[in-house]
């Protein structure tokens, strides 16, 4: 009987598979970040508590719209660990993102985050596409008041089709988002990406990848 036990004891506890989704619980109430820090952790380290005060954990300008007199006419303006030190290791962060009529945010993907968008003014077509090999599109347009999810490393992108300007707050699981602009990681990279690896993935002519590199 009591080998009976241990055996499904044992049955039990080879199918509980440990799986963490989430970060680890933090240690401490909070770890500022000390950018001038000298030790290479994952992320940044954390500033001297005692020195910490109540403006780490404060950033004022969101009410400022960004300039969108560029090429995409759109504008992100970061509040990540680098803006806002008090975010660190807290796995959270903010954005405000301007778009002029017909403005782009180009499609790309935030390797680290899941991104809530919510639409505060104007009209914006938003989209991202699954992994392989589906590449799904799913496609939304917003008006003010709206909420789009887009999933962690999924890329996408939001357009305003709008009559004037629009303007939306992302809210973003990570301190440190990092963002891969798709066009710009792959025709921009410094050094270049070898012209034939491009003309063979894009199944594009010589002159044409050297027109996009040309471009970014
Ligand atoms: C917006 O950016 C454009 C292009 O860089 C620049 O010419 C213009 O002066 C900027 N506008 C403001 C209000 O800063
Ligand atoms: C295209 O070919 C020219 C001539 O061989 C070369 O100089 C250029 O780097 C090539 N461009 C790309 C994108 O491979």
């Amino acid at each position: 009987m009591a080998n009976l036990s241990l055996l499904l004891l044992s049955v039990l506890a080879l199918s509980i598979s440990l799986v963490f989704a989430a970060d680890p619980s933090a240690l401490q109430d909070f770890c500022v970040a000390d950018p001038k820090g000298q030790v290479f952790v994952n992320g940044f380290a954390c500033k001297n508590s005692k020195l910490v005060e109540a403006n780490d954990f404060f950033f004022s300008g969101l009410h400022i719209a960004g300039n969108t007199t560029n090429l995409v006419g759109s504008k992100v303006t970061p509040v990540f660990a680098t803006q806002l030190p008090g975010l660190n290791t807290l796995g959270i962060s903010i954005a405000r993102i301007d778009y002029a009529p017909w403005g782009l945010n180009p499609p790309h993907t935030h390797p680290r985050a899941t991104k809530v968008l919510t639409l505060l003014d104007g009209t914006l077509e938003v989209g991202f596409v699954t992994s392989n090999p589906e590449n799904r599109h799913f496609r939304k347009v917003l008006q003010k008041g709206d909420v789009f999810v887009f999933p962690v490393g999924l890329i996408h992108y939001q357009r305003n089709v709008g009559y004037g300007s629009a303007v939306a707050i992302a809210a973003l699981s990570s301190q440190n988002p990092g963002v891969v602009i798709v066009a710009n990681a792959v025709f921009g990279s410094n050094p270049k990406i070898d012209g034939n690896v491009l003309v063979k993935a894009f199944q594009l002519d010589n002159t044409t990848i050297s027109y996009l590199e040309s471009k970014f």
